[in-house]
Formats: structure tokens, sequence, C-alpha cells
């Protein structure tokens, strides 16, 4: 699997660009996020429109689009968890080899501090020249790993090596690799998701406008890293989760609370991002309130505090990460919370920070750990905020 991982898919020159649409087929459908960059001769043998209709993505070939702006190759390189050039020419080859920089690819290339694939493709002669073969060498001493041409007919009649890997055998190399180098395989994980609601009557409840999308990209993320991972979320839409993440629906913070229960003694990690009820109605009517002309007194009780519940339980080895969303005085009740609640770290969020907290698709945390070391992010998609936590879940991991 590929879940989750974004790929800069590099299309050169070469006949075998045609390939690589069946291969940015295949990447997508192992679950990985693909932008193509291609050079001005990738462009005469497949159009732009092939890539971008299967990527769904645009593609990228020109430092500057026509209305002007700019393909930020810098960008492009930091976005990617790996890169891959297939089919890599002769002639893309030498450039790298030899630092030029005259395209975007190259730009990007160079930019790149990710795992970069190089798959050449080339006539029997040209793979076989010495010049391609010291190319290829220098390539493999700036560590990028080079998925070796293959034996059959090439474009120009002869028998030899020098065709593109089969896209097959690329994906297959990609899932290998990816499958050796995750960080969190074999670890455990439950994360919470989304609002609870607490039902006033049949019709009605009280509730929030969390949209879960925080907890779910966390629950990607982990995944993505090789961990088993438990979702519990509230009443939200789940529809294009990975189907390695086991899923468990709840409704309200009692539900999620049974939920969380089953799952937690046998996490390694665990992740309370949900914005559980603090409240629920003392009695559920089991008829629909009829409007009355005194009003309405909604009488409320706690809900049971599932992170606290789960501190007290938690053992050694057990790393347990609770969320806080805060309007004032963030910092301190988000440090008191970490510790009356036995937590390992705390994910601040500020109502106050522009762009943060529930409903919407960007996020700015602060993590606050149980020796009070504190380390502020900047505001970032919730899908890059995931990383960022996980990153960081990966580093206590190892202390
Ligand atoms: N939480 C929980 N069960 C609850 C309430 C909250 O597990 N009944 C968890 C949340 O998932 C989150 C953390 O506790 O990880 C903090 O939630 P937050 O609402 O910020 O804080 P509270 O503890 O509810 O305190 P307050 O509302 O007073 O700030």
């Amino acid at each position: 699997m590929l879940q989750g991982k974004k790929i800069i898919l590099g299309i050169t020159g070469s006949i075998a660009a045609y390939k690589a649409a069946i291969l940015l087929r295949l990447l997508v459908k192992a679950g990985a996020e693909v932008k193509v960059v291609m050079t001005a001769s990738a462009k005469d043998f497949v159009a732009p429109l092939t890539y971008s209709t299967l990527s769904k993505n645009p593609v990228y070939s020109e430092f500057s689009t026509a209305d002007g702006s700019w393909n930020n190759h810098v960008e492009l390189a930091n976005w990617a968890d790996f890169i891959l050039i297939a089919p890599a020419s002769a002639n893309t080859i030498a450039k790298m080899a030899n630092g030029l920089c005259d395209n975007l690819l190259l730009a990007t290339y160079l930019s790149a501090s990710c795992p970069v694939y190089v798959a050449p493709a080339m006539d029997r002669e040209m793979y076989a020249h010495k010049a391609t073969l010291a190319n290829l060498e220098k390539l493999r001493t700036y560590k990028n790993i080079i998925i070796p041409a293959e034996d059959g007919e090439l474009a120009s009649g002869l028998h030899g090596e020098g065709r593109m890997a089969e896209p097959e055998h690329i994906t297959a190399f990609l899932e290998k690799k990816n499958a050796d180098s995750l960080r969190l395989k074999g670890k455990r994980a439950l994360v919470t998701a989304g609002p609870t609601f607490e039902a006033i009557d049949p019709v009605r409840f009280i509730g929030n406008f969390s949209s879960g999308k925080m907890g779910i990209a966390i629950a990607e993320k982990l995944a993505s890293e090789g961990a088993e991972v438990t979702l519990v979320h509230g009443p939200i839409h789940i529809e294009n989760i990975s189907k390695n993440i086991k899923s468990i629906a709840v409704t309200s913070a009692e539900e999620m609370r049974k939920a969380c229960l089953q799952v937690f003694s046998k996490a390694d990690i665990t992740v309370m991002s949900a914005a559980v009820a603090d409240f629920r109605p003392t009695q559920k009517a089991t008829e629909k309130i009829k409007k009355v002309d005194a009003g309405l007194t909604l009488k409320l009780e706690h809900t049971v505090d599932i992170l606290s519940e789960l501190g007290k339980k938690k053992k050694a080895g057990q790393l347990l990460i609770g969320f806080a969303l805060e309007t004032n005085n963030e910092q301190k009740n988000a440090a008191d919370k970490l510790k009356r609640k036995n937590l390992d770290a705390i994910v601040l969020n500020s109502m106050r920070s522009k762009g943060a907290g529930p409903g919407g698709d960007t996020n700015k945390i602060t993590i606050i750990d149980k020796y009070n070391k504190v380390k502020h992010f900047e505001l970032k998609p919730k899908t890059e905020v995931a990383n960022d936590i996980v990153t960081y879940i990966i580093s206590c991991l190892k202390k």
C-alpha cells in the first residue's frame, strides 16, 4: 500500500511516457496522491490532460503559468514524501547527475530532501554507454534509488536492457520500500474524532461544530506510517477513510467512552481529538417535547471525562495525548489539563487564533509535553498539522 503517500511523478521525454499513465493509475489505486511534473519533451509523447485526469491534480511543467503565477518548485519538493522520475531519459539523468536546472522537474529535484526514485528508459546502447552508467552511479552517490531498466523489446526494434521497468514492478518496488520504512509498524493506535450528540428527546440533541477532520487526518497519518488504527468517531462523514483504519461509529459521550475502553488497553498510542460533550440532559424525553408558552429549562449533568479515565488506566509504555480547545489563558489551561488528566502531551488550539479550531480545514497548534516543553507551529492545513503531531509521536516513541 502507498496509502496517503504524496508522490511527485516526474515524466521526461521517452516513449515510455505512455506507460507512466498506467503507472500513475496504479499509484493512485494504491492510495497515493500524485502530482505530475513533466518536461517539455515529455509532452511530445503524451498530453498533460491524460495525467491531470488520472491524478486529479494539475500537471506542472513550466516555471510560470499562463496567468502569470509561479509554479513553486520548492513547495512542490517539500510537499512530496518522495519523487519518482519515470521514465527518466538519458538526458534528464545526465542533467540530474551534474546539477543542471533548466526545467521545473530538475529544479524540483534539486530542491528536494525526500527520497528520489529513478526509473531509466532508453535504448540498449544508450543504457549500456559508459556515460550513462557513470551518471547513474553518480545518482546513487546522491542516495537516489535506481529502479533498473528491464530486458525486452525496445522502441528501436532492438532487444536488450533499457525498457522502463513495468509499472506493476515499479509500484511493487515502491510498496516494498515503503513497508520497510514504516515508522509505526507493529504499533496500535486509538484516535477519537468529531462531536458527540447528547439526546434531549427523539429528535433533538446537544452537540458542537466539530467536523472530525483533525482526528481523521491524524488517524490517516498514523495508518500511513504502519500503525493499526481504530478510529472512534461521533456523527461525522467518514466515507473516504482508508480501508485499513477500523472505525467505530458512536453518537453520545457514553458510547464513545465504552468504545474507547474496549480498545485502550491494547493501544500503544492514543490521541483524543474528539470534541466530547461535557454535559448531557439528565433525562432524555421519550416523546418529542412540545412547544409550550412557558419555555423550556433543560437540566444537565456532566458526562464522564473519557480522557481522564484513560489517564488513570494508563500503563507504562502507553502514550496518551489529549487536545485542549481554549479561548483564554490558553497555555496555562492546557498545561493544567495535561497534569490533571495524566497525559504525556496535549495539543492546544486557541479559538483566538485565526483559522484554528473546529469545522475549518486549517489549524494552528501548540504541543505541550509532560516536562513542560512547549512547541509552537504555524497555521497549516489539518493534514499537515497531523504530520506534525505524528512526527512528534514518533519522536516520543524513540526516547
Ligand atoms: N474529553 C474527554 N471526555 C470528555 C470531555 C473531554 O475525553 N467528557 C477530552 C477531549 O477529547 C480532549 C480533552 O478531553 O482531548 C480536552 O477537552 P476540552 O473540551 O478542551 O476540555 P475539558 O476537559 O472538557 O475542560 P473545559 O471544557 O473545562 O475546558
